[in-house]
């Protein structure tokens, strides 16, 4: 092996640029050259890439977003687009290639396998955590610790106006962020996509907590579980509580990675440079309970991660 790829995938997440930062220098270290795709799968159906070095790729691990961009890209669900990416692999002589991102961009991963005889290795990161195989994503844990210092800031706000706010976070499919969110805040309801909303339960608790006194409260919703606008309407119809919502928003997506999602992002990059460099490919690198594992890209590909459903209990009684 000679020449190592790297490209990151799909919605960005901080840490992206750490894991970047440790693909090029374990590579280097290695004697590998490493090319830097541009802008997720467009790149390699464009031929646009760079070469990066162990300077090139200094004083970026504390950044969020991507230094290579990303994109979503259509052309690569054809067959045509992942030809082209392909024959681009070969043309630049390109052995191993590592796909940071999340699962659509692992499922693109897996078809371009079936296309080339470079190596595909995929390093988890998504702030939605929602990779089979991977405990955790890079970037999952800046994402909820943004979320929660914003969070307390509501509390306060909720507190002092007597209200009940409903706020919602990322996860368009999944809970994953909801839920940790929603736990470490302290919420009184935590509403995911895995779980369809009881809206009566959700007015119940509501009105009980006003009868014993607590006339604030946070109601954490995943933007998966639909219009949460309408959601706080119904809550304020139906509660007589006074009702506000605030989105997160993109600011989940970005800003500087916490020691956690750096963490994670070095320790991928360093078993996707190995499992490379020994001619090992077509997986995905992972934390399987608490240790740096990997999977088939073919397996990942083909199961959803479970949620744990019994932690919306435990908050429920945590918030009582
Ligand atoms: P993420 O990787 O964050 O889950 P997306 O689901 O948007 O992000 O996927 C990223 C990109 O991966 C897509 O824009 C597309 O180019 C590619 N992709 C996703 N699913 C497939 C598929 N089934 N076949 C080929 N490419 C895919
Ligand atoms: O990165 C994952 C994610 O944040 C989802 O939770 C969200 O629904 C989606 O990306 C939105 O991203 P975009 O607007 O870039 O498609």
């Amino acid at each position: 092996m000679k020449t190592l790829g790297v490209v990151t995938s799909g919605g960005d997440a901080p840490g992206m640029n750490a894991a970047i930062r440790g693909v090029v220098r374990l590579a280097s270290a290695m004697g590998f050259e490493v090319l830097g795709f541009e802008r997720g799968w467009e790149g390699l159906i464009n031929n646009r890439f760079k070469r990066l070095t162990p300077r090139s790729v200094g004083g970026i691990i504390h950044l969020g977003g991507t230094i290579l961009l990303t994109s979503r890209c259509p052309e690569f669900k054809t067959r045509e687009g992942i030809k082209k990416a392909a024959d681009n692999l070969a043309a630049n002589n390109v052995d191993g290639l590592v796909v940071i991102g999340g699962d659509g961009s692992f499922r693109g991963a897996l078809e371009l396998s079936r296309e080339t005889d470079a190596l595909i290795v995929g390093v988890p990161a998504t702030i939605d955590n929602d990779v089979y195989g991977s405990d955790e994503t890079i970037g999952f844990d800046t994402a909820v610790n943004t979320a929660v210092a914003e969070i307390d800031k509501i509390r306060d706000t909720a507190i002092s106006h007597e209200r009940v706010f409903v706020v919602e976070v990322m996860g368009r499919r999944r809970g994953f962020l909801a839920l940790t969110v929603g736990l470490t805040v302290g919420a009184e309801v935590i509403l995911v996509p895995e779980v369809p909303i009881k809206m009566e339960e959700v007015f119940k608790t509501v009105k009980e907590n006003a009868a014993k006194g607590k006339k604030s409260g946070i109601i954490v919703a995943a933007e998966g579980v639909g219009d949460t606008r309408r959601i706080a309407e119904e809550i304020e119809a139906n509660t007589g509580a006074e009702v506000r919502l605030s989105i997160v928003g993109y600011a989940q997506r970005g800003g500087s990675p916490t020691a956690r999602s750096r963490l994670l992002a070095s320790l991928f990059a360093n078993e996707a440079v190995n499992l490379l460099a020994s001619g090992v490919g077509n997986c995905v690198v992972g934390l399987q309970k608490g240790e740096v594992r990997s999977m088939s890209l073919e397996e990942v590909c083909s199961k959803e991660k479970p949620l744990d459903t019994r932690l919306l209990g435990l908050a429920r009684t945590l918030a009582t």
